[in-house]
């Protein structure tokens, strides 16, 4: 058997270094060496050591976690070791929310408590409302989200106390809950319309759907396909390991601020169209697009660099479909049947046609991501495109806390602090102003 370790040779001064190597769950995924070991290669005594070089974090591991497995190679996404697959058909959002943040799966009883104590922390403060009153009337949603999720910190002092089991579990709650909330309000802010209460004898989703269209009926009722539908999405985009929501998270809460303000860090991470902006991107694309004649045309353009990029295609992780993207094409013929078919879905699948058979994609291993096909299910739904990124962040919450408490309570996480690698000026003589112009640099001796 070979040992666990790694020889270096540093030519510059031909010594030798042996550095551990240590695994994960599995042997040939995630093995890694301590990148803090580099350090000792130096190639004089003044030597600061080598660090690694990783922009956008590529290859580097930034914490242990055992929230979500995913292997891209394969196509294979677990929370907690469960396939997405099996919660996708047989779980709800608020229990596999339960699995993500605790790890197993709950009892009767535990779910029983879960989902009360959910339930009953939907609610926000009047004056979060009013906060919210105070957006223009065409704001985007997702800044309304992550700007007034940032307040609600203000709201709940006792959230600052991270280290205080207790205190973590009801801001847990409350995040998961309001979170839905605001977004409702958010949305019939944008129309014009009176924000609708919660309603606590509905599902979570049930309740979301009562807080985002109820009108003047004395009681909301959901259509079960659209409210199983939407929790189906949801337990879709509840996790994802260190993306870049999930590591603004990590990196905000890293300096022990509350959860409430890393999660508005983590949504305004979410928000880019390279991450869950992605899912808006996309049905402007396909609207851009216009008919299925014209996506021959399209793929020619992304090609060339004019059209930009093919939006909802291509991922960090996957270099495979993406499990979550098969799941939801499946989910999206459930949604048809109620609420008839996008007709940009015809687009969407030419489109996907086009570029899997396409040199260019294959060989830049480009699938259709999770975004891809979501977007179709919301404007089926009626949602409008920019909540797309909102139904995005409601269920990544989960994701997010379990993230941040993995972090909170893993002794070897310290603030979140990389090294860089300087490219600038060496050392200069500052330049009154009337001398600017002239030589001003001064060779560091
Ligand atoms: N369309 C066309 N070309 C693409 C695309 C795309 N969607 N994605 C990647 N490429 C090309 C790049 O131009 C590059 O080509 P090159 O090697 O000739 O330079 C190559 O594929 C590799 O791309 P990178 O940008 O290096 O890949 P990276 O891992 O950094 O980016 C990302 C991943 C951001 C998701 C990228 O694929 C992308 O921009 N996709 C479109 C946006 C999108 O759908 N985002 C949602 C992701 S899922 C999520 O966040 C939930």
């Amino acid at each position: 058997m070979a040992k666990d370790s790694l020889t270096i040779t540093d030519n510059r001064t031909g010594k030798t270094y042996e550095l551990p190597i240590s695994y994960g769950t599995y042997a040939n995924y995630g093995a890694s060496i301590p990148a803090s070991e580099l350090r000792k290669i130096k190639a004089s005594e003044d030597d600061f050591g080598l660090i690694t070089y990783d922009p956008g974090f590529t290859n580097t591991g930034s914490c242990r976690s055992s929230v979500t497995f995913i292997d891209g190679e394969r196509g294979i996404l677990r929370y907690r070791g469960y396939p997405i697959e099996e919660l996708a058909e047989k779980s709800t959002y608020l229990e596999t929310a339960y699995l993500t943040l605790y790890g197993e799966l709950p009892t009767e009883k535990q779910l029983d408590d879960w989902v009360w104590n959910i339930t009953h922390h939907t609610m926000i403060h009047e004056y979060v409302k009013r906060f919210m009153e105070g957006f223009h009337y065409d704001a985007h949603p997702m800044g309304m989200l992550l700007g007034t999720v940032g307040a609600l910190a203000t709201f709940y002092p006792e959230a600052k106390d991270i280290k205080d089991e207790t205190a973590r579990e009801k801001s847990i709650w409350r995040l998961i809950a309001k979170m839905p909330t605001i977004a409702a309000f958010a949305y019939r802010h944008n129309r014009g319309l009176p924000y609708s209460y919660p309603d606590n004898d509905l599902s979570f989703t049930g309740n979301f759907l009562n807080m985002l269209l109820k009108t003047t009926e004395l009681r909301y009722e959901p259509d079960p396909i659209l409210e199983k539908a939407l929790d189906g999405l949801f337990i879709l985009h509840a996790a994802h390991a260190q993306n870049c929501g999930a590591n603004a998270m990590r990196g905000a809460g890293s300096s022990h601020s509350d959860p409430f303000s890393a999660t508005a860090a983590a949504a305004a991470a979410l928000y880019g169209p390279l991450h869950g902006g992605a899912n808006e991107a996309v049905l402007r694309m396909l609207n851009q697009i216009g008919s299925k004649d014209k996506v021959g045309e399209f793929v020619k353009e992304v090609k060339s660099g004019t059209a930009g990029r093919l939006m909802g295609f291509g991922h960090r992780v996957y270099k495979s479909y993406d499990p979550r993207a098969k799941i939801i094409k499946k989910l999206a013929d459930k949604v048809f049947e109620v609420t008839g078919k996008n007709p940009l879905l015809e687009i969407a699948l030419e489109l996907e046609k086009i570029a899997l058979e396409d040199e260019y994609f294959v060989k830049r291993n480009l699938y259709p991501n999770v975004d891809f096909y979501s977007g179709i299910i919301y404007q089926a739904m009626g949602f409008p495109v920019d909540m797309f990124p909102v139904l995005f962040a409601i269920p990544r919450t989960a994701g997010w806390l379990a993230q941040w408490q993995e972090m909170l309570l893993d002794k070897e996480q310290r603030i979140a602090r990389p090294r860089q690698v300087y490219v600038g000026s060496d050392q200069r003589k500052y330049a009154p102003l009337k001398e600017r112009g002239k030589e001003s640099l001064v060779a560091h001796s």
